[in-house]
């Protein structure tokens, strides 16, 4: 089995300020990608990046460099400056689709009844590492659906150039978010679904690395 040398994780939320005092952001707490260092550093690979946006773990760890970062703009130039030479990425980041489009550099006051933010979209970072993958290198994505969640899927999984998607049906009985269970789609070529069982998220990086070391070996 394939022992990676150079693999990069990118996961969390990303964090776009609307005044020094607030910011958006989206639903992540960044533990499925702590587990799938944990488990590439388990498996001993090296030349672990890890790139993440604000969580609360203690990431701090001598058998991998961690990157944090919170916008996606700046989760977007740490990625492409390392991209070239990984042999495997796994995007498993809740990036912020738009980012504030006039910051304020002074906290807004609630002088209005009603504020209206506008919004300037950010850069598919997937997509863009889909566009220069380089031979042979193993590309990840996630995604999270709530309904045609197969078709939206299939979709993402070309448009992106993907080797492997990670599908996430959002719903009341699988929430995904903060919590320490996961029930998953893999998708590793157009309509090829595969179905796992409910498992802690930690067992889930190990199925997912299986995956990606299966890929590496065809
Ligand atoms: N992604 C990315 N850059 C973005 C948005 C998403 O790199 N600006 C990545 C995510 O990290 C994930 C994958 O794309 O691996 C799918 O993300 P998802 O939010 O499910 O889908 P989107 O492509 O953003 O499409 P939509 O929100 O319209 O469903």
């Amino acid at each position: 089995m394939p022992k990676f040398k150079q693999v990069i994780i990118c996961s969390g939320p990303t964090v776009e300020p609307i005044d020094p005092i607030r910011f958006i952001s989206n639903r992540s707490s960044g533990k499925s990608g702590l587990k799938l260092v944990q488990k590439a550093v388990e498996r001993g690979y090296s030349g672990i990046i890890f790139i993440t946006g604000p969580t609360c773990f203690d990431i701090a760890n001598p058998a991998y460099s961690v990157l944090p970062v919170e916008t996606a703009l700046q989760m977007r130039e740490n990625l492409l400056r390392y991209s070239d030479d990984a042999e495997v990425i796994i995007m498993a980041a809740a990036v912020s689709d738009y980012r504030v489009a006039n910051y304020s550099q002074e906290k807004i006051k609630k002088d209005k009844e009603i504020l209206t933010l506008q919004l300037v979209k950010n850069p598919d970072i997937l997509l863009e590492l889909g566009q220069r993958k380089k031979p042979g290198q193993i590309l990840v994505g996630y995604a999270a659906e709530t309904n045609d969640i197969f078709n939206n899927a299939r979709k993402k999984f070309i448009k992106k150039n993907l080797d492997l998607l990670v599908l996430n049906e959002i719903s009341d009985k699988n929430p995904a978010f903060n919590v320490e269970f996961n029930q998953v789609y893999f998708l590793t070529a157009a309509g090829d679904f595969h179905v796992l069982d409910r498992m802690e998220k930690i067992d889930l990086a190990d199925r997912v690395w299986d995956e990606i070391e299966k890929l590496a070996s065809r």
